[in-house]
Formats: structure tokens, C-alpha cells, sequence
């Protein structure tokens, strides 16, 4: 066969994994030709790609980023014919299929595709851990150990000044990043787009915290907002799902808390530095994993399927599944995480 592998959407620690797997596993196995489109769906558009010959995923499972290029590109932007140019460009350089790395965005285009006869398979990705449709995405163990590892070195500056510290991680619509970093660091509270507390909540935690003589650490997503945030609250850019744009709930927070508690108080945006690692083992291992399957899939003609995480297993399931099934953190987690809290 011959395949086309394209990244889209943010970047996530793991996609260079995710490339290497299939390419091998179809040069060891089928003989398989690859070509990797530049920059997500962008490349397909305009006819951008390089060969992938299997030297070229030598030693790349290890490196974060993607060899790609991502773009946030559709096919279908500006009521174009997204089908009939990804149609044309398969048949010109002679593509079986392509394997669609990405996360909600992605998958919903690639099924778009399928639905009008592309045979396009869906590689689920996202340092959000946000999609329903797979337990685990890769990128997400690197966010968190990432986090966690910054959370640490806060607390200590924290505690030499006797600061509370507000640290905002990545998660515009669910908490999962917030969730896991903030309980390996042991956070004072954990602010979740999910469970959101109050303004009052918040400052009793960090009260508590200080009065027993400790730096009070907040975590927060950045998709966070209090459950009494006054009129105006959010003053900063939001996107077209009112999602804040680039962050900055804690540069909110913190001075807030230092009004209302009279305790010093500092902000850290950890942004993308929590995408930029380089993939832990873990994630290495589920990418490889997920690359492997995706190219079997492949071979199996499961066109319209995403390869996906149950348990320990590697299975498939239709992409339909992994479109508008946002996995938001679940009560039970919450409470697991609340025992920590003041
Ligand atoms: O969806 C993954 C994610 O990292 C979010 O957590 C974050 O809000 C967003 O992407 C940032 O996007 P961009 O890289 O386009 O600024």
C-alpha cells in the first residue's frame, strides 16, 4: 500500500512515535511506501509532502514535536470542497490511505472524509486527555510529569517567601492536566472547568494552608472559571467556543488572592512549555503502539475507525465515536483529589 501520514492540530509529545511505528511496522511487514504530509491537512491541500522512507523515522520516537509540521488547516475551511481536493491529491501520488494523527478537530474532519468515500484512518492525539473515545492519549503523561516537575520547583520559591503560588496549566474545556499534576504536588486546591469553586472556596484553602505554615499552591486550568465570577471577571481574549484564548486565569487569581487575604501572591502560566517535552516512556510506548495498530487497521481496509486505548489493549472503533464526546474529569476523581485540598 502506499499511505499518506499527516499531523494536525496542536502538538503533542508522541506524534514522532506514532510516524515511526506505522512506518516500520509497514516496511518490516507489507513494504508499504509512506509520504507525511507537511503541516496537517494543509500538505494535502496544496500538494506539500516528503517521502518517508523508513531511515527518515530513525531515532525519532524519542524526539517531542512532530518531523511534519502541524497546522490548525482544514479541507473543508471557507465552504470548500474538502473531499474532492483531498480526492484529487490521494489520486495523484497514488495514496491507498491516509492515517489522520489529531485530536477532536482532526477526527471530525477525517470522518467528514470518510463519509464521502475517503479512506482515511483517525490516530486519536491531545495533551488535554479529552477525548472519550480512547482511555488514554499519548502526550498527556508528558503534560503532566512536565507540570508536576514546575509545580515542585514553585513550591520550593514558594516557601522561601512564604507566597502562594498560582500556577495555570493547559486544559481549555476539562481539567485532567490540573487534575494529575495538581495531585502529584500535593496542591492546596485544584481549580477544574468541571467542579468550579467559588472565589471564597478558593481563598479558604489558601488561608488554611498558610495559617498551618505552608506556601499555599493553586493549580489551575486554564479553562477555569469561579462559579461566582462577578460580571467582567474574564476580561481576557476568548475564542469561538468562549474558551480563553491563550490563558491567564491565574494572573486573575493570584492578585485577587492577595487582595482579598492580604498574602503575597504570584502567578506562573506554564503554557506550552507542558507541550514541548520530549515524550516520557509511557507515552513513547502508547504512540509506537497506536502507529503499529493504525497501519494493521490499514491493511485490514477499517477505513473510517480510530485506534484507541481500552484498558491495556489496543482496539478500533468507528471515528464517529470519537466526534462531540468530550471526557471530562468525573466526580469520583474529583473527590479522590478533594481530600488534598487546605
Ligand atoms: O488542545 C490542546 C491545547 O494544548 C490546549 O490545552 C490549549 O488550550 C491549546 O491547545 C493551545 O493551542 P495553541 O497551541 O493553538 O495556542
Amino acid at each position: 500500500m502506499k499511505i499518506g501520514i499527516l499531523t494536525s492540530g496542536g502538538d503533542c509529545p508522541g506524534l514522532n512515535a506514532v510516524i515511526r511505528g506505522a512506518v516500520l511496522k509497514g516496511d518490516q511487514q507489507f513494504e508499504d511506501e509512506f509520504i507525511g504530509y507537511r503541516d496537517g491537512w494543509r500538505g494535502v491541500i496544496d500538494d506539500d509532502w516528503m517521502t518517508l522512507p523508513r531511515r527518515r523515522v530513525r531515532g525519532i520516537g524519542r524526539i517531542g514535536g512532530t518531523i511534519l509540521g502541524t497546522s490548525r488547516s482544514n479541507p473543508f475551511a471557507d465552504g470548500e470542497d474538502g473531499a474532492e481536493i483531498v480526492r484529487r491529491q490521494m489520486e495523484d501520488n497514488d495514496i491507498d490511505g491516509i492515517i489522520a494523527i489529531g485530536g477532536d478537530g482532526t477526527l471530525f474532519t477525517a470522518n467528514r472524509l470518510f463519509e464521502s468515500g475517503i479512506p482515511v484512518i483517525g490516530v486519536p492525539k491531545t495533551v488535554d486527555n479529552d477525548l472519550d473515545a480512547t482511555d488514554y492519549t499519548f502526550g498527556f503523561n508528558t503534560a503532566v510529569e512536565i507540570a508536576t516537575e514546575s509545580l515542585d520547583r514553585l513550591r520550593i520559591t514558594g516557601d522561601s517567601h512564604h507566597r502562594c503560588m498560582v500556577a495555570e496549566v493547559m486544559g481549555r474545556s476539562v481539567g485532567w492536566i490540573a487534575l494529575h499534576s495538581g495531585m502529584a504536588a500535593g496542591a492546596h486546591v485544584i481549580c477544574l472547568p468541571e467542579f468550579p469553586l467559588t472565589l471564597d472556596e478558593i481563598c479558604t484553602y489558601v488561608t488554611s494552608a498558610f495559617k498551618r505554615g505552608r506556601a499555599p499552591l493553586v493549580v489551575v486550568a486554564e479553562g477555569f472559571v469561579p462559579a461566582d465570577a462577578p460580571e467582567g471577571f474574564i476580561d481576557y481574549e476568548l475564542d469561538e467556543f468562549g474558551r480563553p484564548r491563550f490563558g491567564g486565569i491565574a494572573e486573575v487569581l493570584a492578585p485577587l488572592i492577595e487582595q482579598r487575604l492580604g498574602i503575597e501572591s504570584r502567578a506562573t502560566v506554564l503554557g506550552h512549555i507542558q507541550r514541548g517535552g520530549e515524550p516520557t516512556g509511557y507515552d513513547r510506548v502508547l504512540a509506537t503502539r497506536l502507529g503499529t495498530a493504525a497501519l494493521d487497521l490499514a491493511h485490514q481496509g477499517g477505513f473510517g475507525r480510530m485506534v484507541a486505548l481500552r484498558g491495556t489493549d489496543i482496539v478500533d472503533v468507528p471515528l464517529t465515536e470519537a466526534i462531540d464526546s468530550v471526557k471530562r474529569v468525573p466526580e469520583s476523581r474529583w473527590r479522590e483529589a478533594e481530600v488534598l485540598f487546605g
